[in-house]
């Protein structure tokens, strides 16, 4: 890992791409997109060249499909390679999910099983995959709707379980772990609290949209208080740890999300303060 702490960033959308080609903007990193530049050449990489000139840049993928029962796509893995290469990463993340089986592609981040069998195959393509970039990954917790019946244990002892059997990192989704606890019922204190503190690399925060009896992970919304509530709670259990906001939908002028990134900021150092007047 060569820089563990790079500060708070945005996720890069070609909407602002103007944006950061004008002007230097006021974010420490960015994370791209795995897939948006896994092209031959053309414009998406000539942006990418610019912006890995001007700022550090984290590597998110969406297609990886960990979880799935599938051997992992070695055509998907060479291209991330190429990738890895040609960018020098803060880090490469993916999502703790299957996205399709059978080579269908659901294009959705489905939840798993949390199973022994499902922790064992996650864990044998995280090795996989690992050893293939010669460093360690970032697996991200995703929102879900519904639960296995062969689950046997909760979603936070699997995510642990995952992270310290194939010594991989974590990008913790605050907004996922809200939206999931209010979906199924269950603590988001007791999530954080059952998170590997020293493996904990990376936080979302997003929106979502709120139906009074559920949650859909929507990101096209600006962070709510009870995710920022719940980034305080991190901020005070993994101290410094890389921040940023994630829009996917209705995706607002850039000002509007780094005043966003300022709030989180703004938490952070309040956090901070608070634990140094204690100490
Ligand atoms: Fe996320």
């Amino acid at each position: 890992m060569k820089t563990p702490y790079p500060g708070f960033g945005l996720g890069l959308r070609p909407e602002h791409y103007a944006d950061f080609l004008d002007a230097r903007q006021p974010v420490d990193w960015l994370e791209l997109i795995s897939e948006n530049y896994m092209v031959p050449g053309g414009k998406p990489l000539a942006m990418l060249d610019a912006i890995c000139a001007d700022y550090p840049v984290a590597l998110h993928g969406v297609s990886l499909s960990i979880g799935s029962t599938d051997p992992l796509d070695l055509d998907y893995l060479a291209q991330l390679k190429a990738l890895h290469r040609r960018v020098d990463p803060l880090w490469v993340s993916d999502h703790l999910c299957w996205t399709g089986v059978a080579g269908r592609n659901s294009h959705d981040l489905l939840p798993l099983p949390y199973s022994e069998e499902a922790l064992k195959q996650v864990v044998a393509h995280v090795r996989q995959v690992q050893d293939l970039l010669g460093e360690r990954i970032l697996l991200e917790n995703v929102s879900s709707y519904l639960e296995f019946k062969d689950s046997v244990m909760p979603e936070w002892d699997f995510v642990r379980a995952v992270a310290e059997e194939a010594d991989c990192l974590l990008l913790l989704d605050v907004n996922n772990i809200y939206v999931s606890s209010v979906n199924h019922g269950f603590d988001a204190q007791a999530y954080l609290r059952a998170m590997p503190a020293d493996r904990v690399r990376q936080i979302h925060l997003a929106g979502h949209h709120d139906h009074g009896d559920y949650i859909v992970d929507t990101h096209d919304h600006p962070v709510c208080e009870a995710v920022w509530a719940l980034y305080a709670d991190a901020c005070r259990a993994f101290g410094e740890v890389a921040a940023m906001i994630e829009r996917d939908d209705h995706i607002p002028p850039l000002p509007e999300l780094l005043a966003e990134l300022d709030q989180a900021r703004a938490i952070a150092a309040r956090v901070a303060a608070e634990q140094q007047a204690a100490a």
